[in-house]
This record gives structure tokens, C-alpha cells and sequence, in this order.
């Protein structure tokens, strides 16, 4: 094992995540643990992350020294390399400029760090402040045009510190560097997977949940599906899913979480079939905020009162994801559309969370997924709203509109899949204006129906998104198919608008 040290900011996931890609399993300590608490599990390293902070500012995130007494081998970046200069006895100022982004870094000597890296290479900086007096015992192992200690390491103690980030995708031989000191300086085995992670989650959640009775709540995105298998296996029948079908899913999809959890995976599922009730309240609603605040809270009342019902339940599990994390903990944008989330039930709720997937990545959850087993068409799903359907329907929400769109959609994602296009789009779905009429001739009579909207974007997170480029002849696929195969559509139309300026939904 390889404990990470975080001193703030979104660093120390970035770093985990390089480390278990090598193989090597790690875990994230907050700065102000004990050096007893850091070394309990005798960890072969210590990596100091990055962080916001200058060492030189009052209340600057501080390490117990004792750490630096242990015989481990530690890499601090960044905020790390100036912590650990600060705190051996060397000096941190702030020089007159700055280095952001792409520098080009030279190595001075030779550092077991940079063994089969480049004389000269590409680096990723991002700092304030800069060593400018090495500790007693340290030498210099590379510099930049503005930095002159850009990198440097007191081989005999095994420490080594780096003002550049390794662990970005812009410093390119930052792998070379992290597998240096895995491999070479730690002495890591490597070999770790995420089927390891799986015993060690697995062995955590039972010693946290103990006897007591847990419930999550089911919609059958990767996150939600993910979270609730991995629960499942640590305690069983203790875990009950609720599964709230609001009618706004779309065609299969009920059936298909049932079957998955219930049939596959032997979970406890209680599916609430709430369709009737969601659709009544939704009566005459046009208003695309009023509809996500109605399904919102209905959605948490139906699911509060079915867990009133269960015994001694203590815990909730949530899929919330790592970048979730730094999302929720930053976000300062103003609200454009109030999201219902399955994952996001409110605080209030009296119980304690589990969030087995706070650490990992998006592609990680997906493949921690396919190591417990789920089918691929859960693993590599799109994103779904939690609103389902309803705000894709632009106007009311009447049962016939929903079984147009349905249906329509259900051909979107059909061609798209035959296609093989369909893990190239982050999301592509079917839209009902309905609105809009109008004209047509279908077999020789005159018609006057509904239009559907087809959208496929390509995106990394879903906060900027670009219109797929569609082949012509698969939009042309799915037109003809939607026309003669949806009795009440007449005309099908592609958005070929990116965010922003519009946003993935159109409500
Ligand atoms: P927009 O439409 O804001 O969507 O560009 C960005 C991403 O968020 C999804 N989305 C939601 N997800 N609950 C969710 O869980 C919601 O209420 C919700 N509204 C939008 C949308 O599908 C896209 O991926």
C-alpha cells in the first residue's frame, strides 16, 4: 500500500487514481491525520498531493513531522515538494513570476525519479510559490527557465520532491516518473485490480454496517446499479433497493432493472410501480421547473415512505462518484435547471451514507461494474435524467405523448447501436415537442402530426457538449424508421446545437 496525503483541492484523487492504473493499490489521508495513523498499514511510500494553500500562509496545511522519521520513502508535488522543503529546514518564497501550464523541464543529475526520462520533457505547473533553499541533505535534480529548483531529492533518505504535477495527462513521461517511485525507489509489487478493491470495500462496508439494515435507492444508472451491487456483496439480505418507477423511464427499462437485481443478482428490490400517481400530478404542468420540482419531490416522498416502513435501517447507499465530490464542494454556477437525482436525497434524512464509489472515476465505476458481474448494456450506459422522459416532452405530459416518445426513442438508440456508434455518444435520445404539428401526406392522405426531435451530443462531464456528427444515412435510418413505425409522427429533425448555448435537454 501507498498512502496518499492530501493537502487540498482536486490533486490527491488524480494522484490515487495514476497509482492504482499502476497496479498499486493506495488511499487518501487528510492532511491533518497523525504520522501514527499514516504509517498504521506500513505503507512501502507516502505521497504529499498537491493543495491550494501556501506553506508560508498562517494556517497552511500542516504534516505531522513524524513521517519524515520513518524510513518510508515520500514524493511530495507541488504544495508536497514545498512542504517538505519547509519542514526540513529549507526555504519557500514567492518568486516574481508565475509558471502555469506547459514548461519545459531539464533534469539536473541523475535521480532515481527520473530513470528513462527525457533530458528535456514536458511538464504541467501550476504555483504560487517556489523552493528557494534546498534542505540540508538534498540535491537538485532539475529545473525550469523560471524555476530553478523545479525538482529535488535526498536519494539516501528517499525523499523527492517535484514542483510540477506528474500526475496530469500534460506532463507526458509523469508515468515514467510515478512508476520510478512505485517500483524502483518504493519497491511496490503492482498486480493490484479492481477485483482487490472489491475485497477491500467489501470488508470496510461490513465492519461499518454491522448488524444494522441499509437501503438505496435503485434507478438503474451505472453509479446507483454499481454502488448497490457492491453493497449487496458485502452484506446481503441487510440491503434493501427501492426502486421508485416514476412511468417516465424509458421502453424496457423497468423491466429490466427488475430482472437485473431481482432475477440476476437475488438482491431485495421493492419496486414501486408509481406511474398513475406521477402522471396525475403532472396534469396540465407545461412548465419545465414546476415538472422537475414535482417529480423531485414526489420521488423523495414515495422513497421516505417506503423506507419508513423497513426495520433498523441506518445507512444509505449513494453512487456518488468523485467528481460529484469536487463538483458539489465548488460549484458556485447559478442554477439553470433544479436536477432531481436519484443519488441526491436530502440531508435530512435520518441516515448515515455509504458512498462506495467516492474515489473512482467514471470509466473506474465501470469497470468495477463489469468485475461484479453486471451485464454491459448497464456498464456502458448513457446518462440518464433522473425527470426521465417528462422533460423530454416539451409541453404537457399525456400518456399518448409519452408512448410517441417512447417508442421513437427506442429507435434512436436502436439504429445507433446497430451503428456502432452508440459508446461514441455520451448521450442520444428522442425529444417530443408537442407543441409543434404539423403538415404531412402519408399515404396519400394529409396529415397533421407531431414532430421528433433526435439529440446526440459528445461530451466529457456533461457541463460543455458538442452535436454528434451523425453518417447522413443513419439520421436517415431513424427517420424513415421513426415515421413508419410511430403512428403520429410526420417529420423528424436533428439538433445540431452544442452547450452552450443551449443545454443536452431541452428542459
Ligand atoms: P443539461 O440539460 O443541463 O444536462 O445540459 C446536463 C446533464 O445532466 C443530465 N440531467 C440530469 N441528470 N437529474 C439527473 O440526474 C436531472 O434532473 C437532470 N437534468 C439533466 C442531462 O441528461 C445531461 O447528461
Amino acid at each position: 500500500i501507498v498512502m496518499i496525503v492530501d493537502f487540498g483541492g482536486q490533486y490527491a484523487q488524480l494522484i490515487a487514481r495514476r497509482v492504482r492504473e499502476c497496479g498499486v493499490y493506495c488511499e487518501i489521508l487528510p492532511y491533518n491525520k497523525s504520522a501514527e495513523e499514516i504509517l498504521a498499514q506500513n505503507p512501502k511510500g507516502i505521497i504529499f498531493s498537491g493543495g491550494p494553500s501556501s506553506v508560508n500562509a498562517e494556517n497552511a496545511p500542516q504534516v505531522d513531522p513524524g513521517v519524515f522519521k520513518a524510513g518510508v520513502p515520500i514524493l511530495g508535488i507541488c504544495y508536497g515538494m514545498q512542504l517538505m522543503a519547509k519542514e526540513l529546514g529549507g526555504e519557500v518564497s514567492k518568486p516574481e513570476k508565475h509558471e502555469y501550464g506547459h514548461t519545459d523541464f531539464y533534469r539536473n543529475g541523475s535521480s532515481a525519479l527520473f530513470e528513462g526520462v527525457s533530458e528535456k520533457t514536458a511538464v504541467w505547473m501550476s504555483h504560487g510559490d517556489a523552493v528557494t533553499d534546498m534542505p540540508a541533505g538534498f540535491g537538485l535534480t532539475g529545473h525550469t527557465d523560471l524555476t530553478p529548483t523545479a525538482a529535488m531529492a535526498d536519494e539516501a533518505r528517499r525523499f523527492f520532491g517535484v514542483q510540477f504535477h506528474p500526475e496530469v495527462v500534460h506532463t507526458p513521461e509523469g508515468t515514467t516518473m510515478l512508476k520510478n517511485f512505485l517500483f524502483k525507489i518504493c519497491e511496490c509489487k503492482g498486480g493490484w485490480s479492481m477485483g482487490n478493491y472489491i475485497d477491500i470495500v467489501v470488508e470496510n462496508i461490513r465492519e461499518k454496517v454491522g448488524k444494522h439494515n441499509v437501503i438505496c435507492a435503485l434507478s438503474g444508472g451505472v453509479d446507483s446499479s454499481v454502488a448497490a451491487v457492491l453493497v449487496h456483496k458485502a452484506i446481503g439480505e441487510q440491503l434493501t433497493c427501492v426502486f421508485v418507477d416514476h412511468g417516465f423511464l424509458r421502453l424496457g427499462e423497468a423491466e429490466q432493472v427488475v430482472d437485473t437485481f431481482k432475477n440476476k443478482f437475488n438482491m431485495k428490490l421493492v419496486h414501486i410501480d408509481a406511474s398513475k400517481h406521477f402522471m396525475s400530478l403532472l396534469k396540465g404542468v407545461t412548465e419545465p421547473e414546476k415538472k422537475r420540482k414535482t417529480i423531485g419531490a414526489e420521488f423523495i416522498h414515495t422513497f421516505q415512505e417506503e423506507a419508513n416502513k423497513l426495520e433498523d435501517v441506518k445507512f444509505l447507499v449513494q453512487g456518488t462518484l468523485y467528481p460529484d465530490v469536487v463538483e458539489s464542494g465548488t460549484a458556485t454556477a447559478s442554477t439553470i435547471k433544479s436536477h432531481h437525482n436519484v443519488g441526491g436525497l436530502p440531508k435530512d434524512m435520518k441516515f448515515q451514507l455509504i458512498e462506495p464509489l467516492r474515489e473512482l472515476f467514471k470509466d473506474e465505476v465501470r469497470e468495477l461494474g463489469r468485475q461484479l458481474g453486471l451485464p454491459e448494456e448497464v456498464v456502458n450506459r448513457q446518462p440518464f435524467p433522473g425527470p426521465g422522459l417528462a422533460i423530454r416532452i416539451i409541453g404537457e405530459i399525456t400518456p399518448e405523448r409519452l408512448d410517441i416518445l417512447r417508442r421513437a426513442d427506442f429507435i434512436v438508440r436502436d439504429v445507433i447501436k446497430q451503428h456502432g456508434l452508440y459508446n461514441d455518444i455520451w448521450q442520444s435520445f428522442a425529444i417530443l415537442p408537442a407543441a409543434i404539428r404539423s403538415v404531412g401526406v402519408q399515404g396519400d392522405e394529409r396529415t397533421y402530426d407531431y414532430t421528433v426531435g433526435i439529440r446526440a451530443v459528445t461530451s466529457s462531464d456533461g457541463m460543455t457538449a458538442d452535436y454528434f456528427r451523425f453518417p447522413w444515412e443513419v439520421l436517415d435510418e431513424m427517420s424513415r424508421r421513426i415515421c413508419n413505425e410511430v403512428a403520429g409522427v410526420n417529420r423528424v429533425v436533428y439538433d445540431i446545437t452544442s452547450k452552450p448555448p443551449s443545454t443536452i435537454e431541452w428542459e
